[in-house]
């Protein structure tokens, strides 16, 4: 066919990473383009982590491998908030298709675990410990919580630069979806602590709070996703019992005056 002869895949051709989240994929035209890394990015309680475990439980009940990277909670704290959800199911970590790593036992089988600044060495050896895990398990959905974290022991935006492209290329060459938690202050103008993480991803998902009529209102918007067309508009999350569901913050009626 005479396609196959360019090497360079279109848009609509590239095979996608469907989330399962209500909304998110018809927001994406199909789902997050496989092999790319997405920052979600947002202030504290917005629901990053809930989000980024249901995309990874949803990718285990379609017979993924999900890996789900915990750097400032325990694993265990993290499996507790996701086995209230109606969709979870105890056998998907029984059968391997979901597993958490803590960040910290990596550092520490480093032997850098107390270290306040790695170089670029041992940055370069904690992607390697990472790839193997994935290279191992057959990881195809990756969460990182956080990304920000993992940053403050790199200092510099050279560091920082640098870990996030060999952490981005190493996934993507595997055939790894990938989210990448990070957190900003809420009245921050950027989607990064650093602001070098914003400009290599491959995707953004902002989740903010918004204020209507005296309720607090969390929002999702993708601002970027490179390989797909998708809408930029603004929406309202709803965490429920069965998982995040996504409303469009609509001009008018009761969410009225969306900025
Ligand atoms: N199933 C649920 N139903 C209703 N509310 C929920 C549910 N799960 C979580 N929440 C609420 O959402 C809040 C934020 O969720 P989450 O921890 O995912 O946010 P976060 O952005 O990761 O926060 P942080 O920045 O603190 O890590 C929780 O504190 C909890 O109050
Ligand atoms: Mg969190």
């Amino acid at each position: 066919m005479a396609e196959e002869r360019f090497s360079i895949t279109p848009e609509k051709k590239r095979e996608r990473c469907v989330t399962g989240i209500d909304g998110l994929d018809t927001i994406l035209n199909g789902g997050i383009p496989r092999g790319n890394s997405v920052l979600i990015t947002g202030s504290c309680g917005t629901g990053k982590t809930t989000m980024s475990l249901e995309f990874l439980v949803h990718g285990a009940l379609a017979g993924e491998k999900c890996l789900f990277v915990s750097v400032t909670e325990s694993s265990l704290k993290m499996l507790n908030n996701v086995v209230p959800y109606d969709f979870f199911e105890e056998r998907l970590i029984d059968e391997g298709l979901l597993s958490f790593v803590d960040m910290p036992d990596i550092y520490e089988e480093m032997d850098i675990l107390h270290k306040s600044e790695f170089s670029f060495d041992e940055i370069n050896g904690v992607v390697k410990r990472l790839d193997d895990i994935v290279a191992e398990k057959g990881i195809k959905r990756l969460v990182i919580d956080s990304i920000t974290s993992v940053c403050f022991q790199l200092k510099t935006q050279e560091k920082i630069r640098d870990f996030i492209l060999n952490l981005m290329k190493t996934l993507s060459a595997r055939g790894c979806t990938s989210l990448l938690v990070s957190e900003i202050s809420p009245e921050a103008e950027r989607y990064s602590l650093y602001g070098v993480e914003e400009a290599i991803a491959d995707g953004i998902i902002l989740m903010g709070n918004l204020e209507r009529q005296g309720d607090l209102l969390r929002t999702l918007q993708v601002v970027k996703m490179r390989g797909t067309e998708h809408s930029r508009a603004k929406y309202v999350l709803d965490l429920t019992p069965v998982g995040v569901l996504l409303v469009p913050l609509l001009k008018g009626g009761g969410l009225e005056g969306g900025d």
